[in-house]
């Protein structure tokens, strides 16, 4: 892969680096660490350690889960020790992938020791803490000039009420600025007592927050009087840091996290497997959580010879327009332009018509722009566009189309006297299955919402599910085509995008999750 800018070097044979990964959002990994993740030959990660960025990982790479998995233990720190040692003993270049910082509150520095001891090169990549980015993300800073001078990272593992404890109460009760307890959920109410019999008052404010940063992100305000009362009612588990000091009041006037949209919404977003999930990111962007479902793929037409004997004939002025209603088909129409040894100046003598802006973007991305882009995106909308723009009696179109496209936009050209060649360009394959845990986590009502962008979704992703999404997930459509099938497969539409693109579709999902 291209290096990263500022990333580094790639991971080296026979040396170990001790990552850490932030506390989850993907975001978080920094520069080197993600251009490590990108080389290394063996990747040893666990519960704690964002998923996302490993996906960066070279395809021979070997992905180990150190952590607990259903069929056995988590390995014990000797045998994550050792792991790492023979692996890079071995010659591979490894990767140990750690949530937050190695260093803080982690045995990172035992995994260093072991290197050290058997006389392996290692490296450590400092991570995002989540004792700050937790709580960052919740609008609680850890200090703040007039309110905390100082923060304290503190583990919460041990049980106060032991005596023998490494953290000092009593210290802790006095000391003058925010308290960060890492690992504390299951010892809440002993902490808590601990902290007000030493000293501290009962009204001092305490934020927990759950899985901080990540789409799951949940924050609980108390005191030390009711922390532990308020996490129970709410649920409130492990992993969570608890703050305890005046910062966290800050919250009410800074937080922003949890305020946008759509946070801690799951939407499902069954896709093609090659697209480039753009609506997943939006979605991100607003809070959900996408859930990515490929329901079709996309294959190369069986017959391509017509397709590459049009495209060559674009030099010879065999067409007026070329006319394309998905970016699948710019990409196949492309790539015999470039395999014919052309470029964008074989496009120089015809005009270019675009289902809709994902289309056009496609063809911009290879120097070419739009004639004709419709204002909604329907094939119906681009034919009565395409007609009220050509200029000759009876223009000659190339429309290199999916092999399930529907005939709508050759019949309404050709009724207006075009000559329209609706040439297959690509094919539309129905997934096999869906990802693992993803029918499960839809029927078992995990998803909030699916964001169907086209009728073929629709119907695959109910084959794949043998049914239905339950009745309390929202279904959110982008046009009426779309939402048509819907209701013929018997589920309901929520909501439907009054434009018939992405931005009208991921404004479509915040519109159904707020009836929701
Ligand atoms: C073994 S410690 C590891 C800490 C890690 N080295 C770090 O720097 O964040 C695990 C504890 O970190 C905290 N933690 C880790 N990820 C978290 C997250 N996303 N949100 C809240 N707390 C988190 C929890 O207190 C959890 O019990």
């Amino acid at each position: 892969m291209t290096p990263l800018p500022f990333g580094g070097p790639p991971a080296e044979a026979g040396t170990v680096y001790l990552v850490g990964g932030g506390p989850g959002d993907p975001g978080l990994v920094t520069l080197r660490g993600a251009q490590l993740l990108a080389t290394a030959t063996v990747i040893a990660h666990d519960r704690l350690s964002p998923p996302e960025p490993l996906t960066l990982r070279r395809d021979d790479a070997e992905l180990i889960n150190v952590g607990k998995q259903p069929a056995r233990h988590a390995l014990s720190q000797d045998e994550i020790n050792d792991l790492l040692v023979v692996k890079a003993a071995a010659g591979e270049a490894v990767v140990r992938f750690k949530g937050g910082d190695p260093f803080v509150l982690a045995r990172g520095s035992e995994e260093a020791q072991a290197c050290a001891v058997a006389g392996i090169p290692f490296q450590v990549v400092p991570g995002i803490t989540s004792g700050i980015a937790a709580p960052a993300y919740a609008g609680i800073p850890v200090t703040h000039r007039s309110v905390a001078p100082a923060f304290a990272v503190v583990t919460g593992h041990e049980d106060p009420s032991k005596g023998a404890t490494q953290a000092d109460y009593a210290a802790l009760a006095r000391f003058p600025g925010t308290l960060l307890l890492y690992m504390g959920m299951g010892r809440l109410g002993e902490i808590a007592a601990a902290l007000v019999d030493a000293g501290r008052p009962a009204t001092t404010p305490v934020a927990l927050v759950e899985w901080g940063t990540t789409p799951r992100q949940r924050t609980v305000t108390a005191t030390l009087a009711d922390v532990a009362d308020r996490a129970r009612q709410v649920g409130l588990a492990s992993p969570a840091i608890i703050v305890v000091g005046d910062v966290v009041a800050l919250r009410d006037e800074i937080g922003w996290f949890e305020q946008r949209p759509l946070h801690g919404m799951s939407v499902l977003v069954p896709r093609t497997r090659h697209q480039a999930s753009e609506l997943s990111e939006r979605l991100r962007t607003l809070g959900a959580d996408p859930v990515e479902a490929p329901t079709i793929a996309i294959e190369p037409s069986r017959a391509t010879e017509a397709l590459r004997d049009a495209v060559a004939s674009l030099v010879d002025g065999a067409y007026d327009w070329v006319v394309f209603t998905s970016s699948n088909g710019v990409d196949a129409t492309w790539a015999h332009v470039e395999q014919l040894g052309g470029d964008a100046r074989w496009f120089s003598r015809v005009r270019l018509g675009a289902v809709g802006s994902g289309t056009a973007e496609a063809l911009w991305q290879r120097g070419l722009l739009a004639d004709v882009v419709p204002e909604r995106q329907t094939t119906r909308a681009l034919a009565q566009a395409l007609i009220a723009a050509a200029s000759a009696a009876a223009p000659r179109a190339l429309l290199p189309r999916a092999d399930l496209a529907t005939p709508t936009l050759t019949a309404e050209l050709r009724d207006a006297g075009w000559d329209a060649d609706d040439i297959e360009a690509y094919r539309t394959v129905a997934a096999a299955e869906l990802p693992d845990g993803v029918a499960e986590r839809i029927r078992d009502g995990g998803v909030d919402a699916v964001a169907f962008a086209s009728s073929s979704t629709v119907r695959n992703l109910v084959d794949l599910l043998g049914g239905t999404p339950p009745p309390a997930t929202r279904i959110v459509s982008i046009g009426p085509v779309t939402s048509q099938t819907c209701r013929e497969v018997g589920m309901r539409v929520d909501a439907e995008a009054e434009s018939h693109d992405i931005d009208g579709l991921v404004a479509a999902v915040v519109a159904a999750t707020r009836t929701g």
